[in-house]
Formats: C-alpha cells, structure tokens, sequence
C-alpha cells in the first residue's frame, strides 16, 4: 500500500500536561518552529491545544494536528459523536490526522465495528489522514480489509532506544505504515546512557537529542514531549543530527524490549 508521507518527522506531544502547561508547550513549539502538535481525548487538553494553535498566530494550514479516538468510544454509534467532540474542543472542523487510540480495551467491543465506525469519519471528511495507535500485526491484519483502499496512514507505537520494538516496526515497513514513535525518550530513561554518551560527545549534542535523531534517521516520526522551552528546542534541533551507519549500528544494540506502556488494558504485544 503506498503512503503519501507528509507527517511531519517532529511531533510535540502533549500527554500529561494539563492545560496550563499544554497551551504553553504548544506555543513555545510553535513559536520555536515545530508544525506537528500530538493530542488525544484522554489527555484532556484538546480545548487547550486548539486555544495554542489559534492564539500562536501560525496558519492552521501549516500544523500538523493529529488527535486519536478514545477506546471508551468504540461502542455502536459512539464514535462519530466522539470526534465531533474532540473537533469542537480544538475548535477545528477536520484535523489532519486521526487515530484510533488502541485496540478496544479487553477487546470488549468487535474491531470490525468500531473500525467501520472511523472510515465513515474519514469519509465524512473530518480528517484528512486515519491511522492507528498501539495496534498489533493482529489487529492491523484484521483492520486491513475494512479500510481498503484508504491508507493507514501511520501506527503510533512505543518505540526508543531501549524498546526498538522491531516486530511491529517491520510488518508495518512491509505494508508501507508509517511508524510514529512514542516516549522516543523513554521518558527520561535515556539520558545517562553511556554509548548515546559518547555519541553525544562527538555530534556536540545531549543524548536525548541523540535518542531522537537516531529513530529519525530510521525513518520514523517522533513525538516528544517537555514542558522546558529549552528542552523543546533542542528537541526540535535533533532533526538535523545526522548519524553514522556505525552509530546507529551501536545504538541498536541498546534494545533491551523495555516497554514502558505496559497496563493491563493493553493488548498482547508482539515480541
Ligand atoms: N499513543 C499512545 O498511546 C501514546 C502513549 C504515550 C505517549 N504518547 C505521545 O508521545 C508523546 C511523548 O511520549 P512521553 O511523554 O511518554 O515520553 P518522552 O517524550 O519519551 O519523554 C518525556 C519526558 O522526557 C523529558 N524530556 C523531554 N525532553 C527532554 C530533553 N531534551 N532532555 C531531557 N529530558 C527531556 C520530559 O521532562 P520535562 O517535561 O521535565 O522536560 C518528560 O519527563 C506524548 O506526549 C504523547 O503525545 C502516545
């Protein structure tokens, strides 16, 4: 299936922030020149986040916005309600990319229903791309049918130095899905890796933005998050760190399959 990749490479996340700090982080991204802002329901800032947009004075043709359905919703006739509420929170008539936000919790509503529900969405034109987020080969096979010739634009999965996540990585290469990395910082975890260290070192950079540039340059987007404008920034600075075959190589042998979304909702990982 081929893609017409225009998802930005760099993405704010805006998970855990409350509105306060959402608004702020959005127009410092904006401001600091990031065109990609990353949403959802359940991190109850959407208002906030539409609010940034609006007042940042950049041309809503220019961000990126990408917001998800949450799970909660999946039940007969509830997910169409459920994105009109969102686009009215962001006060927006179509974002640009909409996503599934997991597979139905405990599998508790059938995927050929709610997956149905997101084409009708998408093609009532209230977003201009639909993906998946946290989707397994399994449920992504199963999907594949009913989105048809409509591509799945991307899946937004856990993914970073420590957790590479290669099973999903490479079905969704194999089908031409886009990977969005999530916590492509692992929230943190990174920061006193030796060999990202040394990496570090040598490009004169953080080992965050090493972390990053090192699933940019494999082709991913990525979407972190910071409520610190210098932090954001150098996030932002990462897109133009370009690494070696041999750092890269290096870094890859830091996966260690630590998965950090990991509650008892979600679905039975590929390993
Ligand atoms: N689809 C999903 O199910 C899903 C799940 C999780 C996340 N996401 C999305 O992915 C985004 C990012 O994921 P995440 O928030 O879990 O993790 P992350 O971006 O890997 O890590 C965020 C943490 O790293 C710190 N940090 C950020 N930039 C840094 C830097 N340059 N140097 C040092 N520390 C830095 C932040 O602290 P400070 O704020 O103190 O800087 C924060 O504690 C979320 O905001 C959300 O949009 C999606």
């Amino acid at each position: 299936m081929a893609t017409n990749f225009d998802i930005p490479k760099l993405g704010y996340g805006t998970w855990n922030r409350d509105k306060k700090a959402a608004y702020q982080g959005v127009l410092d991204a904006l401001d600091i020149g990031y065109t990609h802002i990353d949403t959802a329901p359940s991190y109850q800032n959407e208002d906030a986040v539409g609010k940034a947009i609006k007042d940042s004075g950049v041309d809503r043709n220019s961000v990126f916005v990408t917001t998800k359905v949450d799970p909660h919703d999946y039940g007969e006739g509830e997910v169409l309600p459920a994105v009109e509420k969102s686009l009215e929170k962001l006060g927006m008539d179509k974002v640009d990319l909409l996503l599934l936000h997991f597979p139905s919790l405990y599998e508790k509503y059938p995927l050929e229903s709610y997956v149905s529900q997101f084409m009708d969405v998408y093609d009532k034109g209230l977003t201009q791309h639909i993906g998946v987020s946290n989707f397994t080969i399994k449920h992504i096979e199963e999907s594949l049918p009913i989105f048809g010739d409509r591509p799945i634009y991307t899946n937004q999965v856990e993914i970073h130095a420590y957790m590479q996540n290669k099973p999903i990585v490479d079905y969704c290469q194999s089908k031409g899905i886009q990977l969005t990395a999530y916590s492509p910082l692992a929230r943190g975890e990174l920061i006193n890796d030796p060999v990202l260290l040394k990496i570090a070192e040598k490009h004169n950079a953080t080992t965050s933005q090493i972390a990053l540039a090192f699933l940019m340059n494999l082709g991913y987007s990525v979407i972190p998050s910071s409520d610190k404008r210098k932090r954001i920034q150098d996030n932002f600075d990462a897109e133009s760190i370009h690494l070696s075959e041999q750092e890269i190589a290096s870094i890859e042998t830091l996966d260690k399959g630590m998965r950090l979304n990991n509650a008892d909702y979600c679905p039975e990982w590929d390993v």
